[in-house]
């Protein structure tokens, strides 16, 4: 893993990415994926072998049924949970064999988060939110501040980058969550349930901007759903049921474009 250097420009592509391009090589592979939760006696099998390559610069939805594994396997894909056997390799790095603390780097420079309630720090003003995690990343103030800037003007959070979460509507805030996870220009963009505490149509609006931003920096996004609608705004759909994959499906790539015009 490379150590911070120059600060990354705000729009710029991820390296890796092509705009529209969706490329051979897996920015994610997981296989064989086992996880149990619990001890003897009371345990859960949450996935049960899942296989699954995410493409770059390509947008994923995984849905299917409360307690299938959706959060589980975002979670291991991400490197926040170890699974209880399997792999996932990222660009080629198998996440088990990197000590806690470069799997933490990694997740801090290569990947970015947006969960269903933004998890923003109510102490913190929407700029400090987005520039915060790229100061411990070791991004200076100065260059942080200004990508954290023109991600929240593009965002149509200009003039509102001094209020603090609460001062805030709940689809502002998931903009501010957006700019974010994409700040550090990463790899993969992992959202759980991103618009789940959003009414429908500003939560549609919220996911476009999610999606649409992904693909105008060549981020691959990885968002679990329960709503096939937002679903429709990813190229590939994989319906999990009991730990497993049960289903997938793709769309042709003008559909994607066309959800994205519409809206
Ligand atoms: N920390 C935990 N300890 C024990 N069991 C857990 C834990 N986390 C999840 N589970 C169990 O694992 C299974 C999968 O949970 P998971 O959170 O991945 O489901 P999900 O598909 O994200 O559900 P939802 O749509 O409700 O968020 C469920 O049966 C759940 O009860
Ligand atoms: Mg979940």
């Amino acid at each position: 893993m490379a150590a911070p250097s120059a600060p990354p420009v705000a729009t710029g592509m991820h390296p890796a990415a092509q705009p529209g391009m969706v490329h051979p090589s897996p920015v994610l592979a997981a296989r064989g994926l086992l996880m149990t939760y619990g001890t003897a006696g009371t345990t859960t099998r949450a996935l049960d072998g899942v296989d699954l390559d995410v493409a770059r610069a390509d947008s994923l939805a995984v849905m299917g049924p409360s307690g299938c594994g959706k959060t589980t396997l975002l979670h291991i894909l991400a490197g926040i949970l170890t699974p209880s056997s399997g792999s996932v390799h990222h660009d080629g790095t198998d996440l088990a064999s990197l000590s806690d603390r470069r799997r933490t780097r990694m997740r801090r420079q290569d990947f970015g988060f947006v969960f269903q309630d933004g998890q923003l720090l109510p102490e913190l003003t929407a700029l400090e939110n987005v520039i915060l995690p790229r100061m411990l990343g070791g991004v200076s103030r100065r260059a942080a501040t200004a990508e954290a800037a023109s991600w929240l003007d593009r965002l149509g959070l200009s003039g509102m980058h001094e209020r603090r979460p609460t001062q805030l509507s709940g689809g502002q805030a998931q903009r501010v969550a957006i700019a974010r996870a994409l700040a550090g220009r990463p790899s993969v963009v992992f959202a759980d349930e991103p618009t789940g505490a959003l009414d429908q149509t500003t939560g549609q609006a919220v996911l476009q901007i999610l999606a649409d931003s992904c693909r105008d920096t060549g981020a691959s996004l990885v968002m679990v759903t329960h709503d096939a609608k937002v679903a429709a705004a990813c190229r590939r759909t994989v319906a999990m049921r009991d730990g497993r994959i049960a289903q997938e499906f793709v769309r042709p790539a003008e559909d994607v474009e066309l959800a994205g015009a519409a809206r």
